[in-house]
């Protein structure tokens, strides 16, 4: 054995001690060859028989920048040191080195990619649908909607406030400004205010110190601290009551808030989105909502138009449901029967987008064929049996829990046992369903 070799041996006996998988290359060329079985990290030798260690380095970043390359050299001048770190080598190592130090140096090499994937991966997956393109729909409103946001997302960090019905996609918006916003890679907090009663609510948001009050053993950071540089999403914020009106107020207006129990004013850089179903006037006008509040949160007014104002946008909306659906329940409904369009196009959409999707998904999980037929609609197309109305409660009453039971089991029976479609047929979701099974105790018969 060569003196190479027995360096690459002894390399590689340790690493694979410490749980590596480790492939071994004898040239610049068959190293090369097996980065695509999928490589983390090279101990690349500066000197190798046919490639320079450096044109190496530079295939290798071109093959995927992500491949950590350590170089393992006796002689580097400077200029090859410079070099290689900024073609991104990650670490120089001399030779005659030490197995613990290379040992030391490719774990910790490794748990950095490993961090730095994630966090792309995550913000990646957590950005995609969020862009200006996850706003479907053609018609005025919904391209006027588009340039708004746009604006609003590339504006500096002024408050934004989403008003309009349920469904109507605040949620949605909230989150495309944020992830269009060069605030993007800050965290995205969101806080539905009519969900935490009014002391939770504060110290969620503003947090608290230690002892603040009798459940305060730590001392904690709040959203506002948590989203430094990103954006808050207050949700509901209508519910909030007047004691908390007043210290959002106080944030907005200098930037700086305490956490419960706190003395110091903490500083943060934090953009406010506040939506609300309400309208917000109103409550000003019945003194539920203070209205110095209301002028410091409307400097960016967004109204999200119900989905009976522009129902040009339900077919675009109905297809891209359709589409979202197959991926997710591995279907290939191919569209919907005119006559289906017609039927969605001609119902008043209370529940706004939101319902829209919940009809559509529930027709998918229903459907056997590949389109869509007014048929799979049942519930729109007479929306009083969909909401209950059709039943009537007989003179000597019911027993409530006999007719939930009785239902579920009809449901599990229809659907052949499948939880999820059963669902469906109950209008429930997933967790639901399961709950109610467990609660009746029904055990399901293959
Ligand atoms: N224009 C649109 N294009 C695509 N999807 C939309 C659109 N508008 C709403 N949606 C979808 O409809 C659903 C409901 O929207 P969202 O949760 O944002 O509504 P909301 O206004 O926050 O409702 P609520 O007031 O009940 O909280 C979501 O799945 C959202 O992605
Ligand atoms: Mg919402």
């Amino acid at each position: 054995m060569d003196d190479e070799a027995l360096i690459r041996w002894s390399l590689t006996e340790r690493l694979k001690s410490e749980g590596y998988d480790v492939l071994e290359a004898d040239s610049g060329r068959a190293a090369l060859d097996q980065l695509a079985e999928g490589v983390d990290l090279v101990l690349l030798d500066y000197k190798l028989p046919d490639i320079d260690g450096v044109t190496v380095l530079r295939k290798i970043k071109e093959f995927d920048q992500d491949i950590l390359v350590i170089l393992l050299t006796a002689y580097a001048s400077v200029e090859t040191a410079v070099e290689a770190m900024k073609l991104g080598a990650y670490h120089f190592a001399n030779k005659p080195f030490n197995l613990d130090d290379i040992a030391g140096t490719v774990a910790r090499a490794l748990e950095t990619t490993r961090l730095r994937r994630e966090l792309r991966q995550f913000r990646t997956n957590a950005a995609r649908p969020y862009n200006l393109h996850s706003i479907v729909g053609s018609s005025d409103a919904m391209t006027a909607l588009r340039h708004l946001v746009a604006k609003i997302a590339t504006s500096p960090a002024s408050t934004v406030l989403l008003t309009g019905e349920s469904g109507t996609g605040k949620d949605l918006v909230a989150k495309i400004i944020h992830y269009s916003s060069d605030r993007a890679v800050r965290p995205f907090m969101n806080i539905t205010c009519s969900a935490l009663p009014e002391q939770l609510l504060e110290s969620e948001l503003f947090g608290h110190e230690r002892g603040a009050f009798t459940d305060a053993r730590l001392q904690k950071r709040g959203l506002l601290e948590t989203a430094d540089g990103g954006t808050v999403f207050l949700d509901e914020v209508a519910e909030m009551v007047p004691g908390l009106q007043a210290k959002l107020l106080r944030f907005l207006e200098e930037k700086a808030f305490k956490r419960v129990g706190g003395a110091a004013d903490i500083r943060v850089d934090v953009r406010v989105v506040a939506a609300t179903n309400r309208n917000l006037e109103e409550e000003v006008a019945k003194g539920r909502f203070r209205s110095d509040l209301f002028y410091r949160l409307n400097v960016l007014p967004v109204s999200m138009p119900p989905l009976r104002s522009h129902p040009d946008d339900i077919p675009l909306l109905v297809e891209y449901f359709i589409e979202t659906f197959n991926k997710e329940f591995r279907k290939k409904v191919l569209g919907a029967a005119t006559s289906a369009y017609t039927a969605l196009q001609h119902y008043g959409w209370p529940g706004n987008v939101r319902e829209l999707r919940n009809v559509i998904e529930r027709a998918m999980l229903l459907t056997e064929g590949d389109r869509l037929e007014a048929k799979d609609f049942a519930s729109i197309s007479s929306p009083g049996a969909a909401a209950g109305n059709g039943f009537e409660l007989p003179a000597g009453g019911v027993d409530l829990e006999q007719l939930e039971r009785n239902l579920v089991v009809q449901a599990l029976r229809r659907s052949g046992g499948n939880q999820t479609r059963a669902a469906a047929l109950l209008g429930l979701n997933r967790d639901q369903i399961r709950y109610r099974i467990e609660k009746f105790g029904l055990t399901l018969t293959p």
